[in-house]
């Protein structure tokens, strides 16, 4: 159940029978040569939508531009500062909680969201802790990242190996394969496994991995690979929703 797609009396009796809401969390950055500048909102937001559908969940429009500053190097990066970032999440949650939310389940589709979606966490405990009340009614958060539950990790290990990488991965381009087919891209990768290794900011990251990738070969991706990964995550992160939101 997509939270746009209802109407208020509908949530209304949604609240009365759960707290619990899903949100899916992406970006918009550059996914190397023949990865979507959408990946990572467009993987978190079909995954959301798969758990919500399992689970009987309501989800929440994603955040589809997350804390990218390394990917500007690349047309078509978009970015939110970590403090804007931190005060839109903090704001959805507390406009949910308004209404009677406590439950808010983040299905993330990019590392660089991590460090700032929890700051944002803490900032709505921190706010609730120093009231007099404390956190009362509790409002609980949690962040998922779609690709490192232990089923995506064994099956990427099996399908791609050592050529997984970090970034541009053969998971996440083989998820938007299998959604978007029509917009499945070709590029020659050189080298196929592209080089692993650090970086500091934008111009840092653009230096030390040219064409975008970190260590992975998303030519390996295929839409049928994308059909398991997907099936298999949101399998695992609807059996996570049900014992967490119980
Ligand atoms: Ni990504």
């Amino acid at each position: 159940m997509q939270l746009q797609l209802c109407t208020w009396q509908e949530v209304e009796a949604y609240l009365a029978k759960s707290r619990g809401i899903i949100l899916p969390i992406g970006s918009t950055e550059q996914h190397g040569p023949n990865g979507l500048i959408g990946t990572d909102a467009i993987t978190a937001e079909a995954i959301a939508r798969g758990v919500g559908e399992a689970v009987g969940a309501l989800v929440a429009p994603t955040i589809a531009v997350g804390m990218a500053q390394h990917h500007l190097g690349f047309c078509g990066s978009m970015t939110l500062r970590p403090s804007t970032l931190i005060a839109v999440v903090r704001d959805m949650i507390e406009s949910l909680a308004r209404h009677g939310f406590e439950r808010f389940y983040f299905i993330n589709g990019h590392g660089g969201n991590i460090a700032t979606v929890t700051a944002a966490f803490s900032e709505v405990y921190a706010a609730r802790s120093l009231q007099a009340a404390g956190n009362a009614p509790p409002l609980v958060c949690r962040l998922k990242n779609w690709w490192q539950t232990p089923g995506i990790g064994a099956l990427s290990k099996e399908l791609f190996g050592d050529a997984e990488g970090s970034h541009a991965t053969p998971s996440e381009v083989a998820v938007t394969q299998f959604l978007y087919p029509q917009a499945i891209k070709k590029a020659s990768l050189d080298p196929p496994v592209a080089p692993k290794g650090d970086f500091a900011d934008a111009a840092d990251y653009r230096r030390n991995f040219p064409d975008g990738r970190i260590g992975s070969n998303p030519g390996l991706a295929t839409p049928e690979h994308g059909k398991r990964i997907y099936e298999t995550a949101v399998a695992e992160l609807a059996a996570d929703y049900r014992s967490w939101v119980g």
